[in-house]
């Protein structure tokens, strides 16, 4: 009731704004309804509180969440024994609120780590209780609210081999042990996922990345799934690649999250002022086809899809690479674009 309310008052102030002029319009249609698995976005709090396009898209086009940087360590645990909870917790109840799927992102990465941690001076043993602290401190604030962790993300390179991080260093590859351990403990119903990039256009990776994991799976690490980030663009990788990446985390017996999709337009960062219409629609036969193949897939290793953004303003892209990019299925005034339309029309 709550959330038919807020989408009437939503879509009557939408009614102001442009409209898209085709019959897919975001007003009548809703993409997460068109599958049985669950689609997602990655929202920050505040979006949600400040745009209200991008609030009324949020909450008729998805049905799952994930965070884009509000549980990062240097956002959710800045000083050691301080965390600030309010954004990560403004997200958790309106995702709760909405009836959407939370999925944590993320509790374990080389990056945005506070200066604490990155600094920290201790024992193995005092590592590992950073380790704990952390992870178990986030984890059951969100006990039976957060559904899913990315336990552990991009814990490879590219040549297959575990990275160097300051965890790596302090704890050896046990902390992957450790941290999905750490992690179900403190909420033995959460699913627990490891998640990384380039494991499409990537064999050597992929292949290190699930080997491993199905070693701590046999081993009886509860891990439940793998993340995919999928950050691709219009010409690669391959349908081939992409298609062996789905099929081998499935086929290793993980659950599938196409855990941060979006497809850039401009990989090779020439001056794009605006995307061509030969682009764009490249890049809706690349969205239509990666879920239309997804959803071939077994059905029980089908977690979801989750979108790395709304509105092309609002992607990492153009800021991380300085280039003109376009690479999400709303435009920057959040009008809906031919990849968002393809999906609509003709799954
Ligand atoms: O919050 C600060 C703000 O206080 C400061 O004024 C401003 C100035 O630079 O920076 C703000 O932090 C930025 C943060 O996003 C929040 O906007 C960081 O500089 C920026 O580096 C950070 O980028 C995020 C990036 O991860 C690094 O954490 C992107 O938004 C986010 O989309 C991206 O997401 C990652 C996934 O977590 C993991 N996989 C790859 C993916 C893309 O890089």
């Amino acid at each position: 009731m709550r959330r038919a309310l807020l989408l009437i008052m939503l879509f009557s102030l939408g009614a102001c704004q442009k409209q898209t002029s085709s019959n897919c319009s975001p007003q009548d249609h809703s993409l997460s309804a068109k599958f049985n698995f669950k689609v997602g976005t990655v929202a920050e709090p505040f979006q949600l509180q400040a745009n209200s396009p991008y609030l009324e898209l949020v909450i008729s086009q998805f049905n799952a969440l994930s965070p884009e940087n509000v549980m990062k360590a240097n956002a959710i645990h800045p000083q050691e024994g301080v965390f600030d909870w309010y954004p990560s917790d403004q997200l958790v109840d309106f995702a709760n609120d909405q009836n959407m799927r939370m999925h944590g992102h993320t509790l374990i990465w080389h990056q945005q780590l506070p200066e604490w941690i990155s600094n920290f001076e201790g024992t193995k043993e005092e590592w590992r209780q950073v380790l704990k602290i952390h992870i178990q401190t986030i984890v059951a604030r969100y006990k039976g609210r957060v559904a899913a962790w990315d336990v552990v993300n991009e814990a490879f390179t590219e040549d297959g081999n575990l990275r160097n991080s300051v965890w790596f260093q302090h704890l050896g590859a046990a902390y992957l042990r450790l941290a999905f351990e750490y992690a179900h403990e403190a909420d033995p119903d959460a699913l627990l996922f490891y998640n990384d990039y380039n494991l499409a256009q990537n064999p050597l990776k992929r292949n290190a990345a699930i080997r491993f994991c199905s070693d701590l799976k046999k081993a009886g690490v509860p891990i439940h799934g793998i993340g995919c980030q999928f950050h691709v663009s219009i010409d690669f990788p391959s349908h081939r690649e992409m298609d062996a990446c789905m099929r081998a985390v499935c086929e290793a017996d993980f659950l599938l999250h196409i855990s941060e999709l979006d497809i850039a337009l401009n990989p090779l960062s020439r001056s794009m002022p605006v995307p061509s219409e030969e682009d764009l629609q490249k890049q809706a036969n690349l969205y239509y086809w990666i879920f239309k193949n997804y959803r071939r897939l077994p059905e029980a290793y089908q977690y979801g899809i989750t979108l790395w953004g709304i509105g092309d303003a609002d992607s990492w892209i153009p800021y991380f690479f300085n280039r003109d990019d376009y690479p999400l299925l709303f435009d920057e005034n959040y009008q809906a674009k031919a990849a968002y339309c393809k999906l609509i029309e003709d799954l």
